[in-house]
């Protein structure tokens, strides 16, 4: 039988501690325990379903990493308080000092700068790579290297990533597959196609509604019990803990992931048709133009489509600043950051969530100031979507004005 994520967490069946059909929230930052010997033996990691402090877990973060695991197909999972809080401690867990992380060079901005900037200061240095090029990839490989780093959808070029083909190399140069699947939840399983630990931002996609941060890391046992051991675990120690009134709300909001991320995908889709129709740069891993494609169309959980992002390239940062104003301003939008919400949200990443990069690796990259990142929303009727959208365009002479606009 085939791997469904959404089957996995539809199967999921917990019984609130009163009978309700939601697990109640739990409420406490410490726990009691019974005998002395027990709390001891919790500290050593060696009784089960015993919890001490809300910082190492909490029933209710338990319960949203079940799910999550359940949906990434790995053994475990463990909560964190953003999604930057659970790629800081993956890979201060990973590296100690003299240690090498080879990255993708399209990545989140904060990741980059933590990379780039941070995590130097501890004597980790990065190689950052065209992660669509193995070849790149495998010669940026040292001796000192542990960990291959990339994003399955990358932000914001949307390039994709071989996972499979980087698992191979990871197991061939005894490396851990680090991969941040924000971009992609329900699309891709990286852990199916080899990667050993997969990351989300819970902010963007799986909470679904922009009004909390929050992160995972999917993985083993093993390594999820080393992030959380007391005496040097990163999520224990560096506290980067989830609140569980928040895991209660995200546990609720990725029971509707699977309607959300397929309505997401059919209206980038449609968008994207129509726009590239009409003669925009438009990149959308869901278009035969896109060059990672076919080997997306061999992965992916083709119920679920090309994901929600998509970009158009409007030449300059002067006519895409216009651009996204007068979306906002037809409310077909909001000029912000992040992604995942009901609405559509747009911004130019060249001088936003990717600013980190310095403007000669932007345009190494091919990361122009004209690029637009779109996360397309929840519209019901995406072709009423597309006739405002298309008018914008014509009317800052971004496109011409060649049919009648129905909704002008
Ligand atoms: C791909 C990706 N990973 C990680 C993050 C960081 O997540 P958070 O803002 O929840 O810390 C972001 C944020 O934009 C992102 O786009």
């Amino acid at each position: 039988m085939s791997f469904n994520p959404a089957n996995n967490i539809q199967d999921l069946q917990y019984f609130g501690e009163f009978g309700g059909v939601n697990p109640s929230i739990t409420d406490s930052s410490t726990y009691t325990f019974l005998s002395a010997k027990t709390m001891f033996d919790t500290f050593e990691g060696n009784a089960d379903s015993c919890y001490l402090y809300s910082r190492h877990s909490t029933p209710s973060n338990l319960y949203l990493g079940k799910a999550l695991a359940a949906m990434e197909g790995t053994e475990t999972a463990n909560v964190s308080a953003s999604g930057m809080g659970a790629i800081t401690q993956v890979l201060l867990q990973l590296c100690k000092a003299g240690d090498q992380i080879v990255s993708s060079r399209t990545i989140y901005g904060g990741t980059y700068a933590f990379l780039k900037h941070f995590i130097p200061k501890f004597n980790i240095e990065t190689a950052f790579v065209d992660i669509t090029n193995l070849d790149a990839v495998e010669a940026a490989i040292n001796k000192n290297t542990k960990v291959l780093y990339c994003e399955s959808v990358s932000n914001p070029l949307l390039e994709v990533a071989n996972i499979a083909g980087l698992s191979h190399l990871a197991e061939n140069h005894d490396l851990k597959l680090v991969v941040d699947n924000t971009f992609s939840p329900l699309n891709i399983t990286p852990a199916l196609l080899g990667a050993d630990v997969v990351i989300h931002s819970l902010t963007k996609f799986i909470n679904g509604s922009s009004d909390t941060v929050g992160g995972v890391v999917c993985g083993t046992q093993d390594f999820i019990n080393e992030l959380r051991s007391v005496n040097d675990g990163a999520s224990m120690l560096l506290g980067s803990t989830m609140d569980s009134l928040r895991a209660a709300s995200i546990l609720k909001n990725l029971r509707t992931l699977h309607i959300r991320i397929k309505k997401h995908s059919y209206n980038a889709q449609y968008l994207a048709e129509k726009f590239e129709a009409d003669g925009l740069k438009i990149v959308y891993p869901g278009l035969t133009s896109h060059s990672s494609h076919e080997m997306l169309k061999s992965i992916f959980n083709k119920t679920y489509g090309f994901g929600g992002m998509l970009t158009i390239d409007v030449g300059n940062l002067e006519l895409a600043n216009k651009l996204m104003e007068l979306m906002q301003e037809r409310n077909l939008g909001y000029l912000a950051v992040s992604l995942g919400f009901y609405k559509t949200l747009f911004s130019a990443p060249g001088s936003s969530t990717s600013s980190e990069i310095p403007e000669e690796e932007q345009v190494e990259m091919g990361l122009n100031d004209g690029l637009i990142r779109f996360s397309i929303g929840l519209d019901d009727d995406i072709e009423r979507t597309y006739q405002m959208m298309k008018a914008c365009m014509v009317e800052l002479n971004i496109l011409e004005n060649k049919e009648d606009l129905a909704y002008v």
